[in-house]
C-alpha cells in the first residue's frame, strides 16, 4: 500500500496530556498544541488547574478541541476522575501523554542524603504517577481496540548523577515492560527523553555547570524549543508509529549517544 501522510493524523482520537498547566511555556502545552493540530480532541490536566483550563482555553481559541481538569497523579482517585472526564467529554480514550513531573521543584541533594520523604514524594509523582494513569487509560483504549501511551523522560536518567535521574530511569523500565504487557492490546508505549529544553522550568532548573558540559558535548543546539519535541510525540501517538513500542526517542540535539 503506498504511504500516505493521512497516517500521521489523529482526527477522531482523544488524547489525555498531563502536566500542561503550570507555567507559561511548557513541554505538555506543547504537547496538547501539537495533538489538536493534528486533530485530535486533548485533555489538558494538571495539578494547577486553573493553568490546564488556560492552556486549553487557548487551543481552543485557535480552533482545537481541547478541555482543560484538574489532577494529582499520585492520587488513585483523583487519575481516576480525570480519565472520566475525558471519556465523558469526547466519548474514550486512544492517547496517554505522561508529561507531569516533578523537576523544577527538586533542589539537587546526593540519593545518600535524600530525606525518605522527599525520595517517597519524587517517586509517588515521576513514577507511580506514570503508572496510575497508564493503569486507569488502559481499560479505555482497550476499549477502542488499541491505543498509545507516550512517557516523559529525560536525557537527565542516563549520567547516574540524581534521584531524579532514577526516577526516569525506572519510567524508563516502566515503559519496556508495559510495551510488552500491552503489545496483545495493539497499545503501544514508548519514551521521549527530551535533553535540555528551553521551557520555563527547563531554564530554571538548568545550572551554568550542566549548561558548559551540553556546550562541549552535544552535537547540535545544546537546548531545545519545546517544540522540537512535537515530531516525535506524533510519531508515536499516531498510526505512522503503529510498529514501535518500547523504544526511547532521545530528542536532544545528540547529546545521549549510544550505539
Ligand atoms: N525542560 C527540560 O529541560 C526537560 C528535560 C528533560 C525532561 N523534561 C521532562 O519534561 C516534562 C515537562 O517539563 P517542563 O519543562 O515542561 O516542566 P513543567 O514544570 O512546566 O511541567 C511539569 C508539570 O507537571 C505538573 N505536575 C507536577 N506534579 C504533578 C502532580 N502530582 N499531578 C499533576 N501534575 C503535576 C506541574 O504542575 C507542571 O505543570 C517533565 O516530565 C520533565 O521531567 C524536561
Amino acid at each position: 500500500m503506498p504511504f500516505s501522510l493521512d497516517a500521521f493524523s489523529l482526527k477522531g482520537k482523544v488524547a489525555i496530556v498531563t502536566g500542561a498547566g503550570a507555567r507559561q511555556r511548557s513541554i505538555g502545552a506543547a504537547y496538547a498544541d501539537g495533538l489538536c493540530a493534528a486533530g485530535a480532541a486533548v485533555l489538558v490536566a494538571d495539578l494547577n488547574g486553573a493553568g490546564a483550563e488556560a492552556v486549553a482555553k487557548e487551543l481552543a481559541a485557535r480552533g482545537g478541541t481541547a478541555l482543560g481538569t484538574q489532577v494529582d497523579i499520585s492520587d488513585p482517585a483523583s487519575v481516576q476522575r480525570m480519565v472520566e472526564k475525558a471519556n465523558q467529554a469526547f466519548g474514550g480514550i486512544d492517547i496517554l501523554v505522561n508529561n507531569a513531573a516533578l523537576m523544577v521543584e527538586l533542589a539537587y541533594k546526593p540519593i545518600i542524603a535524600t530525606p525518605l520523604e522527599e525520595w517517597n514524594r519524587l517517586m509517588a509523582v515521576n513514577v507511580n504517577g506514570a503508572l496510575l494513569c497508564s493503569q486507569a487509560a488502559v481499560p479505555y483504549m482497550r476499549k477502542r481496540g488499541g491505543g498509545r501511551i507516550i512517557n516523559q523522560v529525560s536525557g537527565g536518567a542516563y549520567p547516574a548523577t540524581s534521584a531524579y535521574g532514577i526516577s526516569k530511569l525506572a519510567l524508563v523500565g516502566i515503559t519496556t515492560t508495559l510495551a510488552r504487557e500491552l503489545g496483545p492490546d495493539k497499545i503501544t508505549v514508548n519514551a521521549i527523553a527530551p535533553g535540555n529544553v528551553a521551557s520555563e522550568a527547563g531554564k530554571l532548573s538548568a545550572p551554568e555547570a550542566f549548561l558548559q558540559m551540553l556546550r562541549q558535548t552535544v552535537a547540535l543546539r545544546p537546548t531545545g524549543e519545546p517544540e522540537e519535541l512535537v515530531g516525535a510525540l506524533l510519531l508515536l501517538a499516531s498510526p505512522a508509529g503503529s510498529w514501535i513500542t518500547g523504544q526511547v526517542l532521545h530528542i536532544d540535539g545528540g547529546w545521549v549517544l549510544r550505539p
